[in-house]
């Protein structure tokens, strides 16, 4: 016997994300159902080789699913959620609405899987921003062995990262640089992305920072250990798929490059690509539908006492959501419900 699943938000790239994995990964179904906004209604999704009809979330009856991946944004979240974690359906979050909510765990199975046990608290877990979740991956063994002080991140996030809308604003936007007339305006970014940079994702916040990056402080402290400071500058970039992070870490003891690299080989989820060549090194399009994080350019940072600079790169609708998401169903599946 195995799960009766839940993914809403199908129609958008996470949800169809989730699709691909669950049938990728052989995710032990017993059904799937497929929801989105009534305006999908009917819309057909691909899942492994079958195709599933759109069902309309506001209607859906949540009695009797096993868990419920969401992937439908904040707003939608937070009437939907409580609805099928009410009916005792596992609702699996993508949003940030529940992620820092001391009850709701917030996991990365890498890094923190015993977490897991707090799910029956409200029978909703929490998954943690795209960025976040490729950085903690890398920290985590390396916080083991020499215990991480501080960390400083500048990230160069895809426009997938802003849904379909921010993958349309680019496509739009680069063929209309080049036809007279067809010019297209950001909207969804809040200046021109095709051919530039943004450094600007999510609201500011009081003290200047964006929201983004104080997600990145929160969730890391949260996953990983309250004791780690993060400084963090985020960027957004017109790349389609795929996050990468210049990260800088700062350890109390001392952690040579070499040991690093070895530790980093051995630990889950970490694909070490690390030649110092031309091209020895991994770039966002080779990540794309790829399920590993790929650390590149492991160096001694020699201006502090014990400090490491290092490339992390994934791709961010696997690892950074849709990816993530079916992890914990999987854990959430081997250790507590047991089905399948
Ligand atoms: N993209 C990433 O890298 C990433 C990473 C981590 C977390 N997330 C989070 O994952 C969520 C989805 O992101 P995305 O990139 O997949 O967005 P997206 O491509 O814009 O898709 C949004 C999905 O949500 C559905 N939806 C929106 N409002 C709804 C409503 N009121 N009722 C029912 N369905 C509704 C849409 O259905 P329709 O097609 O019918 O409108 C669509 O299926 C967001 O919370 C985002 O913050 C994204």
């Amino acid at each position: 016997m195995g799960y009766r699943v839940v993914v809403a938000g199908a129609t958008g790239n996470v949800g169809r994300e989730m699709l691909n994995i669950l049938a990728e990964r052989q995710f032990p179904v017993d059904e799937v159902a497929a929801l989105a906004s009534r305006k999908s209604l009917g819309t057909e999704v691909s899942f492994g080789d079958k195709t599933l009809k759109t069902q309309d979330l506001d209607t859906f009856d949540f009695t009797g699913w096993d868990m419920a991946l969401f992937a439908v944004g904040s707003d939608a979240t937070k009437t939907y959620a409580p609805k099928a974690a009410a009916a005792g359906c596992v609702v699996i979050d993508n949003s940030s609405l529940y992620r820092y909510e001391p009850d709701i765990p917030l996991i990365v199975p890498e890094v923190n899987p015993d977490a897991i046990d707090a799910y029956s608290n409200r029978n909703i877990i929490a998954n943690p921003n795209c960025s976040t979740a490729q950085m903690v991956v890398a920290l985590k063994p390396l916080h083991d062995r020499a215990r991480i002080k501080r960390v400083v991140v500048s990230t160069y996030q895809s426009v997938s990262g802003a849904g379909k809308e921010g993958i349309d604003e680019l496509w739009d936007q680069t063929k209309g640089m080049y036809v007279p007339g067809q010019e297209v305006a950001p909207s969804k970014f809040q200046k021109q992305i095709a051919f530039n940079v943004i450094p600007h994702i999510d609201v500011f916040m009081e003290d200047g920072t964006t929201k983004e990056e104080w997600k990145m402080v929160a969730e890391t402290k949260k996953i990983v250990d309250p004791s780690i400071k993060v400084t963090a500058t985020c960027v957004r970039v017109p790349v389609f798929v795929g996050h990468s992070e210049a990260i800088n870490i700062e350890f109390e003891d001392f952690l040579d490059e070499d040991e690093a690299r070895d530790i980093l080989r051995e630990a889950p989820g970490i694909m070490v690509v690390d030649k110092r060549e031309s091209g020895g090194y991994v770039t966002p399009v080779e990540c794309v539908g790829e399920y590993a994080t790929y650390i590149s350019r492991i160096r001694q940072d020699s201006t502090i006492e014990n400090g490491l600079n290092l490339w992390c790169v994934s791709d961010n609708l696997r690892k950074g959501a849709a990816l993530n998401a079916v992890q914990i169903a999987e854990l959430l599946g081997n250790r507590v419900l047991k089905k399948g």
